[in-house]
């Protein structure tokens, strides 16, 4: 199971990175919008940055224009992994790109149908957005237990990145549906490791501690 970081902020990319905590780095054209430097820049730094792949999504409409960005966005870095949409465009882009060995992560993808049908059409990585799910008010079943019980009907190697991680109970409950990868934000991932149990289980340890004479310590 791996965790991928859900940002272009290269400061906290970099302390993740550092302490070994993910495995990649997604991000959206909303999230590089904030971008205070060039983009493909940027992109550079963060696959700098990160041992792993770095999704970058394409902003086209037509599958011409996807294939063409695709390919462009490909060639900034090897760690790029393309993301196409999850329309009729997006699957033709999807067949072209993968038909040219350039992987991609299949995004914005809210149906069981949409994720088979991407791993069908060779998508290395679909982002199931169960957070905006539930925000929208529809239900599509449990969709990540479901998509990831449909890739082992069919055997399908594509890996489910489970995405629109809105708090901590959506990381748990995929985490129990079995989904590959996670990508959160930099708050989610530090909420993910924390519990206020932990926290006063570990003060009442140290204050025990600190009142033990000096010559019964251990260490
Ligand atoms: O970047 C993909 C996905 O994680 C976006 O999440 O919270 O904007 O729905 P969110």
């Amino acid at each position: 199971m791996k965790i991928f970081l859900d940002t272009s902020d290269e400061e906290k990319i970099a302390y993740y990175s550092k302490h070994k905590f993910i495995d990649g780095v997604t991000t959206n054209p909303s999230i590089l919008a904030s971008a205070k430097i060039n983009i493909r820049e940027l992109i550079k730094n963060i696959c700098k940055s990160v041992n792993g792949p770095v999704s970058v999504e394409v902003v086209g409409v037509s599958s011409e224009e996807m294939v063409r960005q695709g390919k462009q966005l490909a060639e900034i870095d090897n760690r790029v992994v393309v993301k196409l949409p999850a329309n009729v465009e997006g699957f033709k882009a999807l067949a072209e790109l993968t038909s040219k060995h350039i992987k991609v992560n299949f995004t914005v993808v809210y149906t069981v149908n949409q994720a088979v049908l991407a791993a069908k059409y060779g998508a290395s990585f679909v982002s199931p957005f169960v957070g905006r799910l539930d925000a929208n008010g529809h239900s599509e079943g449990n969709l990540i237990k479901d998509i990831k019980q449909s890739f082992l009907n069919y055997g399908f190697e594509c890996k489910i990145l489970a995405a629109s991680m809105r708090n901590v109970v959506y990381a748990r409950n995929a985490i129990l549906d079995g989904a590959d990868i996670l990508t959160v934000t930099p708050d989610i991932l530090d909420l993910m490791m924390t519990s206020e149990l932990s926290d006063l289980s570990i003060d009442k340890f140290l204050n025990d501690w600190s009142s033990l004479d000096g010559d019964k310590r251990y260490i």
